[in-house]
């Protein structure tokens, strides 16, 4: 795996909160165009914040290593702090990207994203049904 740096292989070889998780308050599935890679991100949330995550994701050595580093980044970080850090954030939680593989971090950003989104979007419909 020429090019990518030691951090990056470490989370590869040995991906943490990888699996699926049971009965997660948000989860995401986000396919990268470039190359239809995928990941799967399985959030629990508790008090406006990340308690926990974990990834299933079917991709390269960098979508696999991001995803994993995702899963430690946005754990104890509150919903906002989770969705401001960006595919760069993800890229230098793994030392960094060869150029060729700076797209492979979109999943992560994505995936995180869109899990806050949905989960948000959820209890505002339920907070609005709750107050009519
Ligand atoms: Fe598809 Fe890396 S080549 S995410």
């Amino acid at each position: 795996m020429t090019g990518y740096s030691e951090a990056l292989i470490d989370h590869f070889e040995h991906p943490r909160n990888a699996g699926a998780m049971d009965d997660p308050d948000a989860e995401a599935f986000v396919t990268n165009p470039v190359c239809g890679d995928s990941m799967r991100i399985f959030l629990r949330i508790e008090d406006e914040r990340v308690a926990a995550a974990s990834f299933l994701t079917s991709g390269c050595p960098a979508s696999i290593g991001t995803s994993s580093a995702a899963t430690e980044l946005v754990t104890g970080r509150t919903l906002d702090e989770a969705v401001a850090l960006t595919r760069e954030d993800y890229a230098d939680a793994v030392g960094g990207l060869p150029k060729s593989k700076i797209h492979c971090s979109v999943l992560a950003a994505a995936a995180v994203r869109e899990a806050v989104e949905t989960w948000r979007k959820e209890h505002a419909d339920a907070a609005a049904g709750a107050a009519s």
